[in-house]
């Protein structure tokens, strides 16, 4: 499958998601709400990290334009890395939350349009089916292994989004197998799971600090 076969499923499956976490704000179980977004946010950004890692580049090197429109496609993802990160553990009860997790779904929106419309567009009118197939696999790859969650500290493009991916997806999926084990235990471990849960995000804050993972960074995207 090509890269514009693969970014359209899965476009298809982020809107499936959202509506998803939508309709649970009224569900009377308030963690069905929590885990819809969970699993929306898990799509999001391995999906956005494996674009940046892999597309985004290639796009660089064969689009005269790639530089100006992928640094556009960033800077979406910057803000939903932001606005996700406010909204991470609120309760939909919470004042704020339905309002930023719409924000969310709205910079989502728009981030898939310029990708169909523009960037995949380029790619296909350039690309041989052979190297669309080839980035599409790529892709995949990257995806598989990518962090999970929020990170807005960390550089969008090489060498710093590089160097981060493997301390950050071993930390990310590290919490996500404590949620999942938190959830197979009727959350009767909760209390003891979350200080572990706090220790690896502060060690993932850690490390997105740290010099080496915002280099390559460009101003527009670039948090304090
Ligand atoms: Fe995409
Ligand atoms: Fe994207």
């Amino acid at each position: 499958m090509s890269i514009l076969t693969r970014q359209r499923a899965d476009h298809e499956r982020l809107d499936r998601l959202m509506a998803r976490a939508r309709e649970t704000l009224d569900s009377p179980d308030e963690r069905e709400h929590a885990r819809a977004l969970r699993a929306l946010a898990r799509l999001v950004f391995t999906h956005a990290f494996a674009e940046e890692a892999v597309l985004f580049p290639a796009a660089r090197r064969v689009l005269p334009e790639g530089d100006p429109l992928t640094l556009r496609i960033e800077s979406d993802h910057q803000e939903v890395d932001d606005v996700v990160s406010d909204l991470d553990g609120s309760a939909r009860s919470e004042p704020g939350h339905v309002e930023l997790m719409e924000r969310a779904f709205a910079v989502l929106d728009h981030d898939v349009r310029t990708e169909e419309d523009e960037l995949l567009a380029r790619l296909q009118q350039l690309m041989s089916p052979r190297r669309l197939r080839l980035l599409g696999w790529t892709w995949e790859l990257v995806r598989r292994i990518s962090p999970t969650r929020p990170h807005p500290v960390v550089s969008r493009r090489p060498p710093g989004q590089t160097l981060s991916a493997l301390p950050l997806t071993v930390l990310d999926r590290g919490r996500d197998n404590l949620q999942r084990l938190d959830e197979l235990t009727g959350h009767r471990f909760g209390s003891r799971l979350a200080p572990l849960d706090r220790a690896l995000a502060a060690a993932a804050g850690a490390v997105e600090r740290w010099p080496v993972m915002r280099r390559g960074e460009r101003a527009q995207t670039s948090r304090p």
